[in-house]
């Protein structure tokens, strides 16, 4: 199943969690980090806990957990508390390189053993961009990272905060400064060169639906597949954005047959355009994407 929608829903909020489970999002996240105050932590790991516990079946909607950073004193209880509820996977914020992703590793396997589950059964994808330091370590992941690492995210929010910056948008143009276009770039490049699953950030901006489509579609073009998401309203949106169109699918099939009609040739031409390797390439892409998209 690819997750094209991951849905951030607060840990603390029994009324959320259950919108959550009645929405179209192809995961949930339930989080224990920015969306929960401090003095909740304890109550949020246990609703938690208990919302994954009575939500075994998994098929059509996968349940995650955010976690705390590992370097608060919070992120060991979280995941002491979560594990028992059997997520299907973790989401790592603020890490600084990929050493922190595979120090999650460990302590998933260790809790695997307590809870009973098959080893290297809970994933994880990290929030790659969100210290300064991060933005210099992209490299570490090409070296060695654990398996369990299937998406990579990125952050223009707490990337800020680290860098200094007052604001992270242009005022002439509202887009993302250059610090951020870079994170978004790297993000995308390492998640591209280690085969996991390059994702979206969120757009925080939740009433705004077409500008949320705009957006998904940018990513989708970028390479990127799927987005988070802050709002239930967001979930359809980025499904059908980046499951591909009809006439997408069309073309892509005519661009196979072309060359499967033309073996061993490396160039032919389709309606007036020359193609080659990697315009088949991304033909078959896309048809990969239409199978995986429910
Ligand atoms: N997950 C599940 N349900 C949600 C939800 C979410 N992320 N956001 C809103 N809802 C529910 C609301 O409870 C409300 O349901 P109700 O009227 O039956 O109670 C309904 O969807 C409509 O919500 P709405 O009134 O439009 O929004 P809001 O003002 O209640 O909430 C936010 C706005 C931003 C506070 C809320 O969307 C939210 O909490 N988002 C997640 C924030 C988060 O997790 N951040 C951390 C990651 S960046
Ligand atoms: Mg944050």
């Amino acid at each position: 199943m690819m997750i094209r929608s991951w849905l951030f829903v607060p840990g603390d909020s029994e009324r959320k969690l259950e919108k959550g489970r009645e929405n179209e999002a192809d995961a949930l996240i339930l989080d224990l980090e920015d969306a929960v105050s401090n003095d909740r932590q304890a109550f949020a790991r246990d609703m938690v806990r208990n919302f994954l516990s009575a939500n075994p079946e998994r098929a059509t909607q996968q349940l995650w957990v955010r976690i705390n950073p590992l370097d608060t004193e919070l992120s060991l209880p979280d995941l002491a508390a979560v594990m028992a509820g059997a997520p299907d996977g973790i989401v790592l914020p603020k890490v600084y390189s990929a050493a922190d992703v595979n120090t999650l590793s460990n302590y998933l396997a260790a809790l695997e053993v307590r809870e009973g589950l098959t080893h290297g059964s809970t994933k994880i994808i990290c929030v790659a961009t969100e210290t300064a330091s991060s933005l210099l370590t992209f490299h570490t992941y090409l070296d060695n990272v654990t398996e369990r690492l299937i998406g990579m995210t990125w952050g223009g929010e707490d990337l800020a905060a680290a860098l200094g910056a007052s604001d992270n948008r242009n005022p002439d143009t509202g887009g993302y400064d250059d610090p951020y276009l870079i994170a978004k770039s790297l993000c995308l490049a390492t998640a591209r060169a280690i085969d996991v699953q390059p994702i979206g950030v969120v757009y925080v901006d939740f009433r705004d639906l077409q500008g949320l489509e705009s957006e998904c579609l940018r990513d989708r073009r970028a390479g990127f597949i799927g987005k988070v998401a802050i709002h239930p309203a967001q979930s359809a949106v980025i499904n059908r954005a980046f499951a591909p169109s009809d006439d997408e699918i069309a073309y892509a099939k005519k661009v196979v047959e072309v060359f499967k009609q033309n073996p061993g040739v490396g160039t032919v031409g389709l309606d007036g355009k020359m193609l080659d390797m990697p315009h088949l390439k991304q033909a078959r892409n896309v048809l990969l994407l239409a199978q995986q998209s429910r």
